[in-house]
């Protein structure tokens, strides 16, 4: 079943263009989203006043990166929370408050006990699940499906993916019924994100210059991770990633708490990926990343920088460039992620582990 590739993690990577455009499937309909599993009624949700996200793990990093977009389109406040914290720390939750419950598997006992709760103090809980029929869906009131498929290595990818383009229609269904965005705004929207499967394809048909590179660094024993932005949260699970299946000492941070502290971890040969949003981006989100890579390299850092297409301003200071194709800003975490899943598999692989059953670990956590 692993369709000639040697791993279900490798394979589940190379799915991933068709997992998001099943995410996508049928959607859009007259310029609206349409979600059949929304069962909470419109009123309700145009009483909505903060959002909670709860997940553990990769799916609490997809959380991270929808915050913004959920943010950015609803001008909703939006917290997100690892399920195993929320539960021990009195939250304040009430009517008002749409907690939203991540989980691949629909099983991860910590999230199921915060949808528990969070239903306990009255507030609607919506899950974002792949697994059609498990306990937290059918505990929620309102239920989003990525129609990944199955995932069957203990690694999140496809699902990573799927998890976050489910909570981008979330985002963008709550925009349209509380009126932050109308129709031909929404259709612009979906366009865009209508053409990440192929801009996904595109990133993994130039796979070949990351396997080069995981083979090159077999030897590794520690990685960083920095990003700005939704880039912070890629780096996150790009550090994940490389724990959970090479295990490989990493660390994700956000590029701007750098001089905080973790740039006294660079010294000469330092591997350090950077994930570089678009330049064409508002503010000077791109120029401080820049200056981060500089103040690595400056340091003797090996800097690995994932940079859109036609950005020149970073060769000075990477010694590897990899390349992801132009789309928005908040959409660009569905296509940095994957070199970095990349290297993790390639390197485990290299490193003869395996990849689809990390030591210590479980596919679904069910105990506490
Ligand atoms: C990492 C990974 C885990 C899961 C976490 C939550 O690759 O797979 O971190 O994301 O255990 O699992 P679900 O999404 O099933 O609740």
């Amino acid at each position: 079943q692993k369709s000639g590739y040697p791993s279900f993690m490798a394979k589940e990577i190379h799915e991933q263009a068709k997992a998001i455009s099943d995410t996508l499937l049928g959607r859009l309909e007259n310029n609206e989203i349409v979600l059949d599993e929304m069962h909470i009624d419109p009123s309700h949700l145009r009483s909505i006043d903060k959002i909670i996200v709860v997940a553990c793990g990769t799916a609490a990093n997809a959380g991270e990166v929808v915050k913004y977009a959920i943010e950015h389109w609803c001008r909703i406040p939006v917290e997100v929370e690892l399920a195993h914290e929320f539960r021990y720390r009195d939250p304040i939750v009430h009517e008002r408050t749409l907690v939203v419950a991540i989980s691949q598997s629909g099983e991860t006992m910590d999230t199921l006990m915060a949808v528990r709760y969070a239903k306990e103090q009255g507030a609607k809980v919506v899950a974002i699940c792949n697994t059609r029929g498990a306990t937290i869906p059918r505990e929620s009131d309102a239920a989003i499906y990525l129609h990944v498929g199955p995932e069957i290595a203990v690694a999140s990818t496809k699902a990573y993916l799927g998890q976050i383009a489910a909570c981008y229609l979330l985002g963008l269904f709550l925009a349209q019924v509380r009126g932050n965005l109308y129709g031909d705004e929404i259709e612009a929207i979906m366009r865009d994100l209508e053409e990440i499967p192929g801009k996904i394809q595109d990133v993994l048909d130039n796979s070949g210059q990351v396997e080069k590179l995981a083979h090159d660094m077999v030897e590794t024993t520690s990685v960083l991770f920095l990003g700005r932005h939704v880039g912070f949260p890629t780096a996150l699970e790009g550090a994940l990633k490389l724990k959970e299946i090479a295990y490989i000492h990493a660390e994700g941070f956000a590029a701007g708490e750098l001089k905080h502290g973790p740039i006294a971890l660079v010294e000469e040969g330092q591997p350090v990926f950077i994930v570089v949003p678009s330049p064409r981006g508002r503010d000077s989100l791109h120029a401080k990343v820049v200056s981060n890579i500089q103040e690595v390299r400056a340091r003797g850092a090996h800097t690995l920088v994932i940079a859109e297409e036609g950005d020149t301003d970073v060769e000075p200071y990477a010694d590897v460039v990899i390349r992801y194709p132009e789309t928005r800003t908040l959409f660009a975490p569905l296509l940095t992620i994957i070199p970095l899943q990349i290297f993790a598999c390639e390197l485990a692989t290299a490193k003869g582990l395996d990849v689809d059953q990390p030591r210590n670990l479980a596919k679904s956590v069910t105990v506490e």
